[in-house]
């Protein structure tokens, strides 16, 4: 383990990124998203929708977790899961939560941070139906962060619901569905060498989608 943890101390890349220029960034976060998730997907990022979600579990603990973005707008940032696990539960007491993405092969990120809101019932509807059918019998089988017993049980359920919608199309069970992250404030980042990297900083200024935008200190 000594030596594991001793690369761990002195792993270090160089960021090469080039450099931000504000003037040329968009007048608001979502169009400026727009054009970075463009980038990373020409730039065969690895998963860029992969996002770090953090909440505040009902405990009052913070807690972050990987889930998948699968919309945005100006409206928010989407995404798909089950409403009684322990970010649901989280969620449903305290709406406040942040989303970091990590671009690796492009020294990037993006924070941003806001209340969320559940998606619409016919949204989540519309998505669960576009879902591969394996996908969606997981949906059904997971009571999503609670204790399982074995994996056989998981695997039962699965092949029960699978037997049980052999001739129909399977319903969104009302535990699972979308939410939107409404950010107010939405941070690029850029890695530069020597670590003195770019940020910029987009803050909401009101209800109309109106956001100032200003440099950060790295
Ligand atoms: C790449 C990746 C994508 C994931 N996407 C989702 C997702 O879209 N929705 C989801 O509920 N969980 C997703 N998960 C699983 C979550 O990270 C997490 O284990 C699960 O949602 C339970 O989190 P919770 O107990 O904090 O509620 C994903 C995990 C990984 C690694």
């Amino acid at each position: 383990m000594n030596s594991v943890r001793r690369m761990t101390s002195i792993l270090r890349n160089e960021y090469n990124g080039e450099g931000l220029d504000i003037a040329f960034f968009a007048e608001d976060p979502v169009q400026q998203f727009e054009r970075w998730m463009k980038e990373a997907i020409l730039n065969n990022v690895r998963e860029p929708n992969a996002v770090h979600l953090a909440t505040i579990d009902a405990a009052g603990s913070p807690s972050g977790r990987i889930v998948l973005l699968r919309d945005f707008s100006y409206r928010g940032f989407t995404f798909y899961t089950n409403y009684e696990s322990r970010k649901g539960e989280g969620l449903q007491q305290n709406s406040l939560a942040s989303m970091t993405f990590f671009w690796n092969e492009m020294y990037r990120q993006v924070r941003l941070g806001g209340n969320v809101f559940r998606l619409p019932a016919e949204e989540s509807d519309a998505y669960f139906r576009s879902r591969p059918r394996e996908s969606q019998i997981s949906a059904v089988a997971s009571q999503q962060s609670r204790v399982l017993d074995s994996r056989e049980l998981l695997e039962r359920l699965a092949v029960e619901i699978d037997e049980k919608y052999r001739d129909r199309p399977i319903p969104r069970p009302e535990n699972w569905g979308g939410y939107y992250l409404s950010p107010d404030y939405v941070e690029f980042w850029q890695g530069r060498e020597h670590r003195l990297h770019d940020r910029i900083q987009y803050v909401k200024t009101g209800k109309d989608n109106t956001w100032s935008k200003h440099l950060l200190f790295p």
